[in-house]
């Protein structure tokens, strides 16, 4: 089938102001993005510029805004987008450095924020923290996150203040909020009750629309404003 990509092109170095471009591909249905990307660069112009590495959905770095919605360039196939126009953007809310690379920093920033790590500083037992199956079910979805900024990119509360820690903050929260074996959790959920943190949700779902894990991410969140509210970790 053929296809055109619209692409957003943007290099500070060549005195262009940030455009868009077509290129014009022959592709399969069940080709990636990723594929007419890495065709159109190894073709046409090899100054096109995108993160990515694993191609697979696992390390999270191509997020891209594919017609309108954050995807992984990787994982979206060429027959799911309907149609023989591809309009593919930066994501939203982050600097872009060029073309459909953005300055992933502030949410980096944001992510350590919330500390993302096992807290615990009772003596070690001898071989492991154990935890019951139910235990670990309670955080398993949250496990899940993959740090691609496709939710937090799509949050507009993020757009108007990228100090809000967004939705993959917060998820990253809630998976240690709820471990049976981390004593964090006041630490955290006092950070994530103040002037940044989960009350600039406004539970518009866009975050559980555009996770490509899946996540529940709103309703992570929503957990995590119950928590703070009441001081229940069940
Ligand atoms: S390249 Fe690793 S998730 Fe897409």
């Amino acid at each position: 089938m053929e296809v055109t990509l619209r692409i957003f092109r943007y290099n500070p170095e060549n005195g262009k102001k940030p455009h868009y471009e077509e290129y014009k591909v022959t592709a399969e249905p069940t080709d990636r993005v990723l594929d007419l990307l890495e065709y159109i660069k190894g073709n046409f112009d090899g100054t096109l510029s995108f993160r990515r590495s694993c191609a697979h959905g696992i390390c999270g770095s191509d997020a891209m805004r594919i017609n309108g919605h954050n995807r992984l360039a990787c994982k979206l196939l060429v027959k799911d987008l309907h149609g023989g126009k591809i309009t593919i953007e930066p994501i939203l809310g982050l600097r872009v450095i060029k073309d459909l690379i953005v300055d992933m920093e502030p949410f980096f920033e944001n992510y350590r924020s919330v500390l993302p790590y096992l807290i615990n500083d009772e003596p070690a037992p001898k071989k492991e923290r154990l935890q019951s199956s139910e235990e670990r079910e309670r955080f398993d979805d949250t496990t899940k996150c993959i740090l691609c900024a496709c939710c937090t990119t799509s949050c507009p509360s993020f757009w108007v203040n990228e100090q809000y820690v967004g939705p993959a903050a917060i998820v990253t929260a809630h998976r240690f909020i709820f471990d049976s074996r981390d004593r964090g959790a006041a630490e955290r959920l006092k950070i994530l009750s103040g002037q940044f943190g989960v009350y600039r949700c406004h539970t518009i779902f866009n975050c559980t629309e555009a996770c490509p894990r899946e996540i529940e991410v709103t309703q992570a969140i929503g957990e995590v404003k119950k928590a703070i509210a009441t001081g229940d970790l069940g």
